[in-house]
């Protein structure tokens, strides 16, 4: 029987799960049934056959070139999202006598700190809740004890769209959640403790879960930490402590050579990221009257571009016309309103055109 599939992709602004490159795309489809040479799905292989090795070996490579990775760091890819690494970090790297420091730049930061403070000591260094979580803070202004057990930040405020654009020069070792901007940009590797990202924003599907963290963080833990928990199991089984999610490692991988093969690495994703962002910041600031952007534009996010109207039939309006153009998943995050378009590094230009276009559509027939 023949069975109808729905071709038309539209423009997906999802800030996660999101899209993906669609050569990724199709390149899974191609290997779905059989991985060229392993006589079998990737889904059907085992985590130690030498297949899966192979794509397991090749996405950690990708990433660590990426990345810039060298010595200093260990690169794991673990499960149960960024929220295990909210309890993970703290669980890991506390020392009772020296709080951890927290900047709280909107709500993961501060979901962050909620699950911290069940482990053990930490404190709040900034928390721009005054503000709305419109701006991040001048980190080196503020009175960061240089013995804290560490500094976390977020890098990118996925439903606020804030966002550091630097890597932070700081005392103790930094501790980053780049959940919704990861790979966006090069990074100054060196500078971080730990930074961690979920997949399932601007690297792949929901299910892995990126942590890099440096050697010497490692002496940390205590051994008494439940298995899972502890990053020496992951550090010693390479990955490999239980059974990995071999699907999703997989489409990471592919995502990775994409951003190497296809984009030509992090410098170009960068440019691609701001030139991308810089259309629909432009369109905002041309209509003040209609679109009301709600980070400061200084730290506006490359990722997550956030607005409202002045009134919620204005806002019906517009996401009423969205889907008829081809634009999928704008509204807001429940908690703030308005409207969110994510704009990950696998979002072409071509969608983020056809948004423009559409809001400035819509700014005419408003005016
Ligand atoms: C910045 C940030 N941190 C943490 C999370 C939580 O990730 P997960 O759902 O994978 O635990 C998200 C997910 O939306 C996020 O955007």
């Amino acid at each position: 029987m023949a069975t109808q599939i729905a071709t038309e992709r539209a423009y997906n602004f999802s800030a996660g799960p999101a899209v993906l490159p669609v050569p990724v795309l199709e390149q899974i489809r191609d290997e779905m049934l059989c991985l060229p040479g392993a006589r079998a799905s990737v889904m059907e292989l085992s985590h130690r056959s030498k297949e899966f090795v192979a794509v397991h070996e090749d996405a950690k490579a990708r990433l660590s070139r990426l990345l810039g990775l060298g010595e200093n760091h260990e690169l794991l890819l673990l499960q149960g999202g960024s929220r295990l690494q909210f309890s993970m970090i703290p669980m890991n790297l506390l020392h009772e006598q020296k709080p951890a420091q927290y900047i709280v730049t909107g709500s993961w930061g501060k979901n962050a700190l909620a699950e911290a403070k069940k482990v053990g000591a930490v404190e709040v260094a900034y928390d721009a809740a005054e503000s709305n979580y419109n701006h991040v803070p001048d980190v080196g202004a503020l009175p960061i004890a240089a013995d804290a057990s560490y500094l976390h930040v977020t890098s990118n405020e996925t439903i606020q769209g804030v966002q550091f654009h630097d890597d932070l020069a700081v005392e103790p070792p930094l501790v980053s959640d780049v959940s919704s901007d990861f790979l966006h940009r090069p990074y100054d590797i060196e500078r971080y403790g730990l930074m961690y990202a979920c997949a399932q924003k601007n690297a792949g599907p929901a299910g892995v879960t990126v942590v890099v963290i440096r050697k010497d963080l490692l002496e940390r833990s205590d051994d008494n930490l439940p298995g899972y928990m502890n990053y020496n199991s992951h550090v010693a089984a390479d990955s490999m402590w239980n059974t990995p999610p071999t699907f999703a490692i997989y489409v990471l991988g592919l995502v990775a050579k994409w951003l190497e093969d296809t984009v030509g690495g992090l410098e170009k994703m960068h440019e691609l990221n701001q030139a991308k962002a810089k259309v629909l910041y432009d369109v905002v600031d041309a209509f003040p009257e209609l679109y009301i952007g709600h980070a400061r534009k200084e730290h506006r996010s490359l990722m997550n571009v956030t607005f409202r109207f002045s009134d919620d039939a204005i806002q019906s309006d517009f996401l009423g016309g969205t889907e008829d153009a081809g634009l999928t998943t704008l509204k807001g995050h429940r908690s703030v309103g308005g409207i969110r378009a994510s704009i990950y590094n696998a979002m072409p230009m071509e969608g983020v055109q056809a948004l423009a276009d559409y809001m400035r559509d819509f700014a005419a027939k408003h005016s």
